[in-house]
């Protein structure tokens, strides 16, 4: 099984050191004493990764580099292949591993470009990213300098995902515990920048998800919020009747004015909507490393400007915020 004993010795030495024991306990509760889909399957993918010293790894560019084409023989090349695509599908990304390009359902590189001119200088940072899927941007946030990144997401395929890249990068400060932000120690306090990209709206009490990012942060830390949000004033909200862009998951969408009114309720300073934008469908589509479906199936064939339920398509904003 993968074990986080890495991180609990590094917790050991910094700030989250008294927060040791909840953590070991909630890694027992929610990973070590359950099973986990293809737990098996996925385990045997991530063994099939040769055990190759990368010659370069490249975590501040648009597609994430791990290693060169030339540090591979073919029959390496050959089982890398088999182990990437075991761990099909790629939603989060792109990645190349030595030469093998992963192109992702999304260009989560396209939201990185769109949410990094807005943060405070992440060098140096404690930083916590949560629902991190892959941990794409966990990555991107120690390439801009941070000096340790705790990603969690329950989704255990995007913790097989995340220590591909680990694998080759075994020092590196990020760290990604199978955990939900529920999940993590009340009242931490410690983080000097706390992300949520793409969670809000998979909570059905989006007011709790906000007070739980304020709890992890140090005073003084910074808020960054991504999110689906509709069009409207601070008092539209939509509450999709089942699906919304064929997601069971979705409770709550605000506007962007309604969701900077959120976070000011909760107690936010100065927040900030930065950025705003619809999702194109050259941003979420399928491709050879995610071939289920993807955005062009979820929209109104008839009227792109809509989901096939009839709500307004994807659009998304991000918000910067400080706790007092
Ligand atoms: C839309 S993806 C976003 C991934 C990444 N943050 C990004 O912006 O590209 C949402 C992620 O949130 C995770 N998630 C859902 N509920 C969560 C929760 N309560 N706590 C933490 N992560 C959660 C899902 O497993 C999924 O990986």
């Amino acid at each position: 099984m993968i074990r986080f004993d890495d991180f609990l010795a590094h917790a050991d030495k910094n700030r989250l050191q008294r927060f040791i024991p909840d953590f070991e306990r909630v890694l027992d509760e929610r990973y070590y004493s359950r099973t986990h889909g293809d737990y098996e399957g996925w385990w045997n993918a991530l063994q099939q990764l040769p055990a190759a010293q990368a010659s370069q790894i490249k975590f501040d560019v648009d597609t994430l580099m791990i290693g060169a084409e030339a540090d591979l023989d073919p029959e390496a090349r050959e089982s890398l292949i088999k182990g990437l695509r075991g761990l099909h599908p790629w939603r989060k990304g792109p990645f190349n591993f030595f030469g093998a390009h992963i192109d992702t359902e999304w260009r989560s590189d396209w939201k990185w470009t769109r949410v990094a001119p807005h943060l405070s200088p992440l060098k140096d940072r404690f930083v916590l990213d949560v629902g991190c899927g892959s941990g794409y941007h966990c990555w991107r946030m120690l390439g801009e300098g941070a000096q340790f990144v705790l990603g969690v997401d329950p989704s255990p395929k995007f913790l097989f995902q995340f220590h591909c890249v680990k694998k080759y990068a075994p020092t590196a400060p990020v760290y990604y515990l199978p955990l939900r932000s529920e999940d993590l120690p009340p009242n931490m306090g410690a983080f000097d920048t706390v992300f949520s990209m793409g969670v809000l709206y998979h909570r059905r009490s989006p007011f709790d998800h906000i007070d739980e990012l304020k709890a992890a942060l140090r005073p003084g830390g910074e808020l960054v919020l991504e999110t689906l949000v509709i069009p409207g004033d601070e008092n539209t909200i939509l509450t999709p009747l089942d699906r919304y862009a064929q997601m069971r998951n979705v409770w709550f969408i605000g506007s962007s004015l309604a969701t900077k009114r959120w976070l000011e309720r909760c107690g936010f300073e100065d927040v900030r909507i930065v950025d705003e934008g619809v999702t194109s469908l050259e941003e979420q589509r399928q491709t050879d490393w995610m071939t289920f479906q993807s955005l062009k199936d979820f929209l109104d064939p008839e009227d792109f400007s809509k989901t096939v339920e009839g709500y307004p398509a994807p659009a998304r904003a991000v918000l910067v915020a400080r706790k007092p």
